[in-house]
């Protein structure tokens, strides 16, 4: 540990699982760990920030079988390539100290070890798993796992299987992991305590199954070939790996384990709380001090996935919003522990109540008139007032608050702090209108004193928001023109005495306003575009019709010889076809919305001739046109039938 530290931090996300489909909640947990570290930094932490991909499993395996590359290629494309899990986090400014891999040799060699240790102290032993298994899919399942009796990918019948396999004795630390939740803050929020609890340790732990033989993309069982150790156990000691536990590619097991928090997402929360100590209880290794559990979020109120298009892509938001104002929404809008439902309209409106209307026009506002009234040079001296100290007093109370929440993992409410001391800041400029102030002489240094006044509350801000928005952050410290040394943690105390100066300067709206219908309306568009689309077709028919009759429908090709829109009638084209008989056929067809009248003329087309002659409009059409018809998300689609135009005029189709 460096002198000048406060301690060693070490903060962790999961590490994903490399697939093409990363979306904005994939991202959250990334984003929230990132402003975490970066909080960390700034109190003066050494931080360690460790994230990465979890590549092994029966799933990359198939995956790469599907895309014809080797399961080695495929991860690689997904980490490294472009738009890849390293591209995405450069792209959302995450700032990791350590990036791992579980492919990486470091790391499946130190696998391979930790299996064999808790082999050797007999933690883990050879048994026989019994479950059902699907034969297409090559899949193991146990009872619980099946959906409605049938395999949970494919839906086809499973079997009773048996495969040998090693287990880790998980029963035998029950009563530890469950007093380790229940009477320690290990986990949170303390919501999750009695779900694992209730769900999972009380009807009674059973030994985990740590090994698979009918796939091999895993790391291999050294001292038995054929089996490959379970993806969990290989996930979750990258936690350690990735600090040189059993390897010698790092060594900072000492100054960083155990970890000080895992940012876990809810459903993963059971391994992280039950399985993960257990494992560490087994190898009497210290436990990390938090878990976190954070919640969901959801898209329009439906679970979020790429397949619903690309508005939650975060390269496309990021693209329409800035990176920090997306940042930003995620952390300031949802409780960290709960669910949230992420909207286009809660995301624009964020972006321009929060930002545009207050950070930005108190930033715009203040550094304006700094540039107006004082050419941006703001120097000593001044005029106090009664005011001032209420603002010095909400800008203390609202850093320590700010911290407090942080310390809690609650980033909504740390933010809610800062934007108490923005509200009052911009009310501030209201109540002393320095316009006013401007117009005489006298009044110059309490005009100066307010500038002051104002700069400091922004100052403070910045710094408080830097964690959620490194960028924007940045920019606003510039453009009040704050030292290196006003910009750390410690220079939080208040200061916009007759001493303190500033150099402002302006710049371009840090948070442009959204127009919001156009913006929900170019989304709109952009997902409609990027969605599979939804094509249905007519239901069958289940009334038969017999052969006989059906041979009685005459089908004769027809070629165009002229079509027009009928007069009143938005619905209706009129045909005039060459049927081969010498006489032309008139058709009428309501298919004015899918045609235009000269698309048609010297078109092959398909008609029923035999049905009898109708009215509409008052002109007789003597036949039907054959189309073809489906909807594509909802709407409706129509195709006249078209054969080659080499066919005569009348010739049967049959
Ligand atoms: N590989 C495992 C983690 C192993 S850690 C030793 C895994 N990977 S994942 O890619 O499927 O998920 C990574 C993280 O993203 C998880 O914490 C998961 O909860 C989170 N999220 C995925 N979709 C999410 C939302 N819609 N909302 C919030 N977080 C979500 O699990």
């Amino acid at each position: 540990m460096c002198e000048k530290c406060k301690g060693n931090y070490y903060i962790t996300t999961p590490i994903y699982y490399p697939s093409a489909n990363l979306h904005i909640g994939h991202a959250y947990c990334t984003v929230a760990t990132d402003t975490m570290a970066r909080f960390k930094r700034l109190q003066g932490y050494n931080v360690k920030f460790l994230t990465g991909t979890d590549e092994h499993g029966q799933k990359i395996e198939d995956k790469a079988k599907e895309a014809g590359v080797t399961p080695q290629q495929f991860v690689d494309n997904i980490v490294l390539g472009e738009k890849g899990v390293l591209d995405l986090w450069k792209l959302m400014n995450i700032s990791y100290d350590r990036f791992i891999r579980t492919t990486d040799d470091y790391h499946v060699a130190a696998i391979q070890k930790i299996f064999k240790k808790m082999y050797d102290n007999g933690d883990i032993y050879k048994g026989t798993y019994k479950g059902k298994y699907c034969k297409p899919c090559e899949s193991f399942w146990t009872e619980s796992q099946l959906v409605n009796g049938k395999c949970p990918d494919c839906g086809r019948d499973v079997q009773d299987a048996e495969e040998e396999a090693y287990f880790f004795k998980l029963s035998k630390y029950a009563d530890r992991v469950q007093d380790l939740l229940e009477n320690t803050d290990f986990l949170q929020p303390r919501s999750r305590v009695n779900e694992m609890v209730n769900n999972f340790i009380k009807p009674g732990l059973e030994d985990l199954c740590v090994s698979r033989t009918s796939f091999t993309w895993g790391v291999p069982v050294d001292f038995d070939p054929g089996h490959v150790v379970y993806v969990w156990i290989d996930a979750l000691f990258n936690y350690m790996t990735a600090l040189g536990f059993e390897n010698d590619k790092y060594d900072d097991l000492n100054n960083f384990w155990p970890a000080d928090v895992h940012f876990v997402g809810k459903e993963i929360v059971r391994f992280h709380s039950i399985i993960w100590p257990a494992m560490l209880m087994s190898l009497d290794l210290p436990l990390p001090k938090k878990v976190y559990g954070h919640g969901w979020l959801n898209f329009n109120g439906e679970k979020m996935s790429k397949s619903r298009g690309n508005v939650v892509d975060p390269y496309v938001l990021s693209e329409r919003f800035g990176v920090d104002a997306l940042r930003f929404f995620l952390l300031r809008t949802f409780p960290f522990g709960s669910d949230g439902n992420f909207t286009n309209e809660l995301l624009i409106s964020t972006i321009n109540v929060d930002l545009a209307n207050d950070l930005g026009n108190l930033v715009s506002r203040t550094t304006a008139m700094s540039q107006k009234y004082f050419g941006g040079e703001l120097g000593k001296g001044g005029e106090s007032a009664e005011l001032d100290n209420e603002l010095k007093a909400l800008a203390t109370e609202v850093f320590a608050n700010y911290e407090k929440q942080m310390e809690a993992f609650q980033f909504s409410n740390a933010l809610a702090e800062v934007f108490r001391l923005i509200g009052r800041a911009n009310k501030y400029i209201d109540e002393t209108t320095p316009w006013i102030l401007a117009k005489s002489e006298d009044t110059q240094p309490r005009l100066l004193t307010v500038m002051k006044n104002l700069c400091e509350c922004i100052r403070i801000s910045a710094i408080l928001v830097s964690p959620m928005m490194p960028d924007s952050a940045e920019k606003i410290l510039n453009l009040l023109g704050v030292p290196a040394e006003g910009r750390t943690w410690d220079a939080q105390c208040y200061c916009a005495d007759s001493e303190a100066t500033w150099k402002t300067s302006t710049g371009a709206p840090l948070f442009p306003r959204i127009d919001v219908e156009k913006e929900l309306a170019a989304l709109e568009e952009l997902s409609k575009a990027s969605q599979e689309p939804v094509v249905e077709i007519e239901p069958y028919s289940d009334e038969k019709v017999d052969f006989d009759t059906f041979c009685k429908s005459d089908f004769r090709a027809v070629k165009v010889k002229d079509c027009k829109n009928v007069k009143k009638s938005e619905k209706l084209l009129q045909f005039t076809l060459d049927d081969g008989s010498g006489t032309d056929r008139q058709i009428l067809s309501g298919i004015a919305k899918f045609y235009k009248p000269e698309e048609l003329i010297g078109k092959t087309l398909v008609a029923v001739t035999n049905l009898p002659p109708r009215k509409m409009m008052g002109r007789e059409s003597c036949g039907m046109l054959i189309s073809a018809v489906h909807t594509v998300n909802g709407e409706e689609k129509l195709n006249l039938l078209m054969i080659d135009d080499a066919i005569p005029a009348g010739a049967k189709l049959c």
